[in-house]
């Protein structure tokens, strides 16, 4: 499924291009994981900076629905239905933005789930299904934009990591699993990056008041932050090509902790029960 709202010729959005013109006017922005929480608050902010964006998750009625509104702001959105962990789907998801709007700009490769389980209770299957969203989902994206990228020499790709792949947590084995093994990947891209135009964005953070938390409750010490707080993050992150970013600033301490002295960080989680717990 694809559509595209707003239309570029309406009155509205050129005189928006010509009176608001930000860093993003104009540039074309695809995010994954679109239709909720991270995702559709960032499409939000994008669009309302100028920038036209594509929409992709698998919920397509949640996608057309923010198409429509960001239409209705005077904005240009194309909400393209894409299960990212089908290789196939996300090559299409970026030549149907090329088809339209001739370039990409930018890549928030933001889809993601929470996968937890303890180890005594893992099986391949719960791995697999982690590694298949939270990793190999991710890289499709990469590897399908970064030719078109390479050859118009200019882009950025932001990847939404978890400050778990900083400082695991149990019982998110699957979960940090992945994500570390994007985070890895990112460090070596990023390096590889270099001259060629293209800047990359790792973002790590902690906890986000979205859906994919809803049912767990965390101390005021590890509180959950607004996805909106998160989504003006990224748009800093593009705009100033900063290359990793941990937030809210509270994550960097576990951080330092974990790097000098594990048992003691492993104290702290205890302590503070930072893993969380279900809502009766
Ligand atoms: N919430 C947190 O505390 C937290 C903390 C650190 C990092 N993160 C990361 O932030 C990112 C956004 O998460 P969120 O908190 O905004 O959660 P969310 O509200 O649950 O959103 C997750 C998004 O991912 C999409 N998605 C899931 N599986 C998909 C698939 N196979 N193909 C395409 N899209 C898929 C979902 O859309 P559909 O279901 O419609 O496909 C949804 O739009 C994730 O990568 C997450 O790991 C979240």
């Amino acid at each position: 499924m694809f559509c595209i709202l707003g239309d570029p010729t309406n009155f509205l959005s050129c005189e928006r291009v010509t009176t608001m013109k930000s860093f993003f006017t104009n540039k074309v922005a695809i995010i994954s994981g679109a239709s909720s929480g991270v995702g559709r608050e960032t499409a939000r902010l994008l669009a309302d900076q100028g920038a036209r964006v594509v929409l992709a998750a698998r919920s397509a009625e949640a996608l057309e629905h923010l198409a429509r509104e960001i239409s209705q702001n005077s904005g240009q959105a194309l909400a393209i239905s894409t299960d990212v962990t089908q290789k196939d789907q996300v090559e299409r998801l970026i030549q149907t933005t090329i088809d339209h709007w001739g370039q990409v700009d930018i890549l928030i490769a933001n889809a993601g789930q929470y996968i937890r389980c303890p180890i005594n209770k893992l099986t391949m299957e719960i791995m697999e299904q982690s590694m298949a969203i939270n990793f190999y989902g991710s890289l499709y994206q990469v590897l399908a934009v970064l030719p078109h990228m390479q050859s118009r020499h200019s882009g950025h790709i932001v990847l939404m990591l978890s400050m778990d792949a900083k400082t695991p947590l149990p019982p998110d084995a699957p979960y940090v699993a992945a994500k570390s093994a994007m985070s890895g990947f990112a460090d070596v891209l990023r390096q590889e990056l270099r001259g060629s135009g293209i800047h990359l964005t790792a973002i790590y953070p902690g906890r986000i008041d979205t859906p994919m938390i809803a049912n767990l409750k965390f101390s005021p010490i590890s509180a959950k932050i607004p996805p909106q707080t998160v989504a003006r993050a990224i748009l800093r992150c593009i705009e100033h090509r900063r290359a990793r970013l941990l937030l809210p600033p509270q994550v960097h301490l576990l951080n330092i902790l974990n790097f000098f002295s594990p048992t003691t960080a492993d104290l702290a989680v205890r302590l503070f029960r930072l893993e969380g717990w279900e809502e009766n």
